[in-house]
């Protein structure tokens, strides 16, 4: 028989831990989110369909995408046991200069259509975080005005390059002087993908108000409250601009450029040259004999080419064939702090993340990109330590395979 007796105060307050409540509805909901996957359900109730189907979308059928995101989640991960783990160093050296992390923040285009404190939300998280910022030539705020929110930032330039060279010029000489490091130059958009949630949404720039978008509105209006309360958007590279995002993607982008066109730009920009969008070990050898200081693998986060290569598949022999001739980066379906630390294990010297800090802008602004940037800290330094390496350079193929899917029984 249990004896029993009355519960006593002295026994009871240790166990009673009230927290205050938090008051703030923006810190509630980012606090809540423990995983980039919360931060994107918070930001699909907070956005407009199309604004929320751009970032999300992805071409066609969406399959470069899916593939990306199954091709981390099918990742085993192979432990080193016994070591001391008790302080672990998240932080390299990346195109000559420290980052804390082993990711910084891909180039995003219209990002205050998405929530209003756009790339200044990105720029600054960036600065606190001491990661480094790439600014899209589809940006909208200006070069200037994102160099001077976040002035101690690393901040990157990327570049749809035209072969209508003085256009170019333009822009590759303002970041520049605007303190902007390396120029990213995304060679994988001779012409948009095609984006199909947005053509069924008639997604335009700036939106317009349909019956169906004013319907849409009604359960989101803080979005619409902030769009219409804040500075009209501005282009990092456009005056200004009004009609669908195709006709705009139409002229950023030229399908007559070339390796010569990038051996020009080359020439003109003072500091690195980073070139995004390489799908194929051939086009990574031509690219490290050219000089540029580093690639990335990426297929622009599955929003061109559908069903393009895996860059996490392509990355072993891309590292094999020009590891140690040029900086290998990737981007593309990284979802966790998992996801980059299966990257860097198999040899990518950096990664960038392009929806995973989107969805948190959208779900909280500036707070929000914080948030995204700290869940995926936590998540590398903890598989870090459960992997047993307390450096990235200790993280290396064997930390990590590839599992075979299971094939549907016949
Ligand atoms: C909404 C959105 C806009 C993008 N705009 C650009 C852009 O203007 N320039 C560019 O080079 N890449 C752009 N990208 C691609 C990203 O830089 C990056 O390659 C991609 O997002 C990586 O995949 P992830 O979203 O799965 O991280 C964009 C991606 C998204 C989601």
């Amino acid at each position: 028989m249990t004896d029993r007796r009355l519960p006593r105060r002295h026994d009871l307050a240790p166990l009673l831990k009230f927290k205050r409540p938090v008051l703030s509805p923006r810190e509630r909901r980012l606090a809540a989110a423990l995983t980039i996957e919360d931060l994107r359900r918070a930001a699909r109730r907070r956005t407009p369909r199309a604004a929320f189907d751009y970032t999300d979308g992805a071409a066609d059928g969406e399959v470069s995408l899916s593939r990306a995101r199954q091709a981390f989640a099918d990742v085993e991960f192979h432990p080193s046991v016994l070591r001391d783990v008790s302080n672990v160093d998240t932080s390299r050296i990346v195109l000559g200069e420290r980052t804390a992390l082993p990711f910084g923040i891909a180039p995003t285009g219209f990002t205050r259509l998405m929530q209003t404190e756009g790339e200044i939300a990105g720029v600054t998280a960036a600065e606190a975080a001491g990661i480094p910022y790439t600014l899209s030539t589809m940006g909208t705020t200006s070069i200037e005005d994102v160099a001077a929110a976040a002035p101690a930032a690393r901040k990157w330039f990327q570049l749809y390059m035209w072969n209508d060279r003085d256009r170019s010029m333009g822009l590759v000489e303002r970041a520049a002087k605007a303190g902007f490091d390396t120029l990213v130059v995304t060679v994988d958009v001779p012409v948009a993908g095609a984006r199909l949630r947005d053509t069924r949404n008639g997604f335009t720039i700036p939106p317009t108000l349909t019956p169906r978008t004013v319907l849409n509105a009604i359960p989101r209006p803080a979005w619409w409250f902030n769009l219409l309360t804040t500075e009209p958007l501005a282009f990092a590279s456009l005056d200004s601009w009004s009609g669908t995002v195709g006709d705009l993607l139409d002229t950023m982008f030229d399908p007559t450029v070339t390796y010569d066109d990038l051996a020009w730009i080359r020439e003109q920009w003072p500091g690195k040259v980073s070139v995004k969008g390489v799908q194929t070990v051939a086009d990574a050898r031509r690219l490290a004999d050219a000089g540029v200081d580093a690639i990335v693998l990426s297929n622009h986060g599955g929003r061109q080419l559908d069903r393009a290569p895996v860059p996490f598949h392509l990355l072993p022999s891309v590292v094999r064939e020009v590891g140690d001739d040029v900086e290998v980066h990737l981007d593309t379906g990284i979802m966790s702090g998992q996801d980059i630390v299966a990257a860097v294990a198999h040899g990518a010297h950096f990664t960038l993340v392009g929806r995973a800090y989107l969805y948190g802008l959208m779900a909280g602004g500036r707070a929000g990109v914080d948030r995204a940037i700290e869940i995926l800290r936590g998540q590398v330094e903890r598989t870090m330590r459960l992997l047993g390496v307390a450096t990235l350079d200790e993280l290396e193929p064997g930390h990590v395979t590839a599992m075979r899917r299971l094939a549907p029984p016949d």
